[in-house]
């Protein structure tokens, strides 16, 4: 009931690796943060706060949360020659792979401080991860819409000083509505981490090269692009406006995902480990109401949405399938309503994830027995067979 869990052998030897970090019983569809329940956290806790307890592993007292805040307060700003990186983009580039691509370059300016192996150099790529990453988000933003780069202010809050680099002009001053800023907390509390998923089994294959953090990171990102993981919260915005703007027909779209036409899926159902209601979703779905009568979110798309979640969870092919709304079926609506594009939803998914890449990546580099290392396959191809000249084939 308390302290550590003790693991069934069995289980030991079908596992990618073993952690202290997150724990998911997809069946009971349980999520906790080092023991702690997500409804707890959520209702309760900061982004920040999450984001300490997962790299260090204990809620911090109110002077450690203070130091911790101060520390990454004072790492915000970006490199001039950084910042010059994104004028190589082209406007129109999907901002993941800009995102990767400037932390990956981060390991060229910070080339004193990528030894996995000394706790100072660990800490401090830390919190410079922790603080830059939301100002190369909202650069990628700026750059993609041509307007003007703000420096970060320092006297703002990690979540309040993205939403102001990102919507923000230098031309006047702007207020960050406070609704904004504790709806984009909670979501990023609620993508914190997720145990071994694609993007952090990424992150730990690539460290346990002892590659630096920004490297493993930058790999991260590269993983959660793809639809089938991160990608699938702008997937379901597209695919609630599709069914709108070919008249609205729920019942004609399920059917099709039934029928399997063109492969296509309810985007934002199913979970290769969830076989219940993602606890996650369960509270995105509570507050979206909220956040959307707040922020005037489009209602048809929710109504859609609504609609296609009424129909999967009385549909025999689904239930049977165990297919339930996961984290992304209601966060993209909500990203829309705060006035996100759809193709920056993966990139708010990499920002509330970050946290739990690095406590992952730090975890595996302390504690060999919980690297993923070099995984085996089981051989499926041809047996032995001797080579034949061209002229004999
Ligand atoms: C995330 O791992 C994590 O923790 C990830 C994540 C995190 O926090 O890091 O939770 C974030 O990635 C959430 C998932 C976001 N992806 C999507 O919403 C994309 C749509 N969902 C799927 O592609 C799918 O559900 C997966 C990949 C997420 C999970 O697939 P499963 O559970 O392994 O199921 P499967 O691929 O083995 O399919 C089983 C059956 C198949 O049908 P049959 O061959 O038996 O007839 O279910 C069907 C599939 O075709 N199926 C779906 C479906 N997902 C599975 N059919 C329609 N729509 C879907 N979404």
């Amino acid at each position: 009931k308390t302290g550590l869990v003790t693991l069934d052998p069995g289980f030991v030897n079908t596992a990618a690796c073993s952690s202290a970090i997150t724990y998911i019983d997809g069946d009971a569809g349980i999520l906790r943060y080092r023991g702690y329940p997500i409804e707890q956290l959520a209702e309760k806790s900061s982004f920040l706060e999450v984001s300490y307890l997962l790299i260090y592993g204990e809620l911090p007292t109110a002077a450690e949360l203070e130091d911790f805040t101060h520390k990454i307060s004072r790492h915000t700003l970006l490199h001039e020659d950084l910042k010059r990186f994104f004028d190589g983009f082209p406007r129109d580039a999907h901002p993941m792979p800009v995102l990767s691509s400037a932390v990956s370059a981060l390991s060229t300016f910070y080339q004193d401080s990528l030894n996995p192996f000394d706790p100072n150099q660990v800490e401090i790529s830390t919190i410079r991860l922790l603080a830059k990453l939301p100002t190369i988000a909202a650069y990628a933003y700026k750059k993609s819409v041509g307007q003007p780069f703000l420096y970060p202010d320092n006297s703002l809050g990690l979540v309040e000083n993205f939403l102001r680099m990102t919507f923000g002009f230098p031309a006047e001053n702007y207020d960050v509505d406070p609704d904004l800023v504790r709806a984009l907390d909670l979501l990023f509390i609620l993508h914190a981490d997720h145990e071994q998923n694609c993007s952090t089994s990424t992150v730990r294959l690539v460290g346990s090269s002892e590659a630096n953090l920004f490297a493993s990171i930058s790999a991260g990102i590269n993983a959660l692009f793809g639809p089938l993981h991160g990608g699938a919260n702008s997937a379901v915005l597209e695919m609630l406006e599709g069914i709108r703007d070919s008249g609205g027909d729920v019942q004609a779209f399920v059917n099709k995902v039934k029928n399997k036409e063109d492969g296509v899926k309810l985007m934002g159902f199913g979970h290769r480990v969830y076989k219940n209601y993602d606890p996650r979703a369960a509270i995105i779905k509570k507050t979206a109401d909220d956040i959307l009568n707040k922020l005037g979110g489009d209602d048809s798309l929710l109504d859609i949405a609504k609609q296609l979640e009424e129909h999967a969870l009385s549909d025999e092919y689904f239930v049977s399938r165990k297919l339930y709304p996961n984290v992304d079926f209601y966060t993209g609506l909500i990203y829309r309503a705060m006035g996100f594009p759809t193709k920056f939803f993966t990139v708010l998914f990499a920002l509330g994830r970050l946290p739990g890449w690095i406590a992952h990546w730090r975890e595996m580099m302390n504690d060999p027995a919980t690297k993923i290392g070099r995984p085996r396959q089981v051989y499926i191809g041809q047996t032995e067979r001797d080579y034949k000249p061209v002229a004999e084939r």
